[in-house]
């Protein structure tokens, strides 16, 4: 029953929307698109949990989660290219691999966009608060006089109880995307620019301070253990998340011109930038104040977000503790003001990662629908709007209420499980879909694919053996759930199985 059900894949392109999109994109715009999509809570705010997991090696993990993405992109871009229709990955693995496990790489793909939007609504939950609780307004109000309670700034794992600002922000993205707000190409390259800004700026402050002292010792974590969650790996496997969402450059291709020359450049280009990026801004903060990690009384690094981590962090000032490093980095270095000003850019640039991801999860599972493996009012379109909003609403909340409640790098870490997951098959079906059908038209080829997939396979399991043993475990859970749903409904109610496909 593994590889059955195979929708051909000329089917997935006839049934796809007819639409002859102009090809004119370059090298340069699939680079800011990649950028744009990319850049978010991971650099923003991981870079404290990767501290906390690594020390100042976590540069080491920035290089690993880069290495294995760069591997994944190359394969992903070939299917995309190939099938440039909505449901990505999803919709490949149908046509490669067969419902069944379509239906797997679907449901993963739904912990990977959804969670992931919950991991950055409280990524930027953390610098709304820091923001509200150093903004003066100019003289009008003393500092901290905006600050929500403490009990309102993160969920129960967190030392708060309920982390308000994420779970409003979540709401407010539903909301932007049930009336069918969709993001220009011109609001993308604005927020590009006011992410860059903010990190060169961030790293022109912080880079000059750097003392070598402050790489010693440079793995306190070490390696990692076969339990993971810890040491350089599990740091990578965290910080896996900063590089999530380049697959928006592949799913570009039919936009593209010249797409085998472009979308490796777009994808790649995009990847370097960032890495070269988190490298920078990772240095400047382990080096200029410190990223030591938390430990506990026994001398152990202490896992965070976990009621441990919020005790010994109360009232410390390391960078390991903050939720918003970049801006707590400039203030211990004595510029407030810039620390408030990086806190605005994440502040304005993150919201339209969320969007980004939501939207993401919402087609998925919209697709999924369509093909009669859900149920078919989750593709309802609303008749004004003409947006999927019983999805959207449903997803709005599962987010809203993901983000109020748990820590971000617990989210982040279950959110890569999903990525992982369908990043692996995908990069298995380009290989089986070579043997099978190796004249079908190629716009892209992944170079060296019979080294590169393997190895992006390999890359994929190391990082999902180092997730923190939450994710692994909320992964296994939610992977029953969907087992159980398919066989439950989508076996019997698949258009493909009951000939309406
Ligand atoms: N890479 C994106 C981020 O870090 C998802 O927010």
């Amino acid at each position: 029953m593994l590889f059955w059900r195979v929708k051909p894949l000329d089917k997935i392109l006839e049934t796809a929307e007819k639409k002859s999109l102009k090809r004119q994109l370059g090298p340069i715009q699939l680079t800011l698109l990649g950028i744009g999509a990319v850049i978010g809570t991971g650099i923003f705010v991981l870079t404290a949990e990767a501290g906390q997991k690594a020390g100042p090696g976590m540069m080491l993990a920035f290089v690993i989660a880069a290495i294995v993405c760069a591997l994944a992109a190359l394969a992903y871009a070939e299917l995309a290219a190939m099938v440039p229709v909505s449901g990505s990955a999803y919709t490949y693995t149908y046509g490669v691999l067969g419902e069944f496990i379509a239906w797997i790489v679907g449901w993963a793909l739904g912990l990977e966009y959804g969670i992931g939007a919950a991991t950055v609504c409280v990524g930027w939950s953390g610098y709304m608060n820091g923001l509200l609780s150093h903004a003066d307004l100019f003289g009008l109000v003393q500092p901290g006089a905006l600050a929500l309670p403490e009990a309102l700034r993160t969920g129960p794992f967190a030392g708060g109880t309920f982390n308000l600002l994420a779970f409003l922000i979540g709401l407010a993205v539903t909301v932007l995307l049930v009336i069918g707000t969709s993001k220009s190409a011109r609001v993308n390259a604005v927020l590009v620019a006011i992410k860059i800004v903010a990190l060169t700026m961030f790293i022109a402050i912080a880079f000059p301070s750097v003392q070598s002292t402050n790489f010693e010792p440079f793995l306190p974590g070490g390696w990692g253990s076969p339990t993971g969650g810890v040491g350089v790996l599990g740091a990578a496997a965290s910080i896996f998340f900063a590089y999530v969402g380049f697959d928006a450059v592949s799913t570009a291709a039919e936009e593209t011109k010249n797409p085998n020359r472009n979308i490796p450049i777009g994808l790649i280009g995009s990847l370097v930038i960032c890495t070269i990026f988190y490298l920078l801004v990772g240095y400047s903060a382990a080096g200029s104040v410190g990223a030591q990690p938390m430990l506990s009384a026994a001398g152990v690094v202490l896992d965070p977000g976990s009621p441990e981590m919020a005790a010994a962090c109360a009232g410390s000032q390391a960078l390991v503790c903050s939720k918003e490093p970049l801006a707590h980095v400039l203030r211990l270095l004595g510029h407030p003001q810039l620390g408030n000003w990086i806190g605005a850019a994440a502040i304005l640039a993150l919201p339209s990662v969320i969007l980004m991801m939501m939207f993401g999860q919402t087609r998925i599972f919209f697709t999924m629908s369509r093909d009669g493996l859900l149920p078919d009012v989750l593709s309802k379109v609303h008749p004004r709007f003409f947006t999927p909003h019983v999805i959207t609403i449903l997803t709005g909340a599962v987010v809203a209420i993901c983000s109020a409640v748990f820590p971000v790098g617990k989210l982040a870490d279950t959110s890569n499980s999903g990525t992982l997951l369908a990043f692996a098959m995908v990069s298995i079906g380009v290989l089986i879909l070579r043997k099978q059908q190796p004249d079908r038209p190629r716009p892209f080829r992944t170079p060296m694919a019979w080294i590169v997939c393997p190895l992006a396979v390999v890359g994929c399991l190391l990082l999902f053996v180092n997730l923190s043993p939450f994710a692994k475990e909320f992964f296994v859970g939610w992977a029953i759930v969907g087992l159980v749903l398919y066989r439950l409904y989508g076996y019997h109610r698949s258009h493909l199985a009951n000939g309406r496909a």
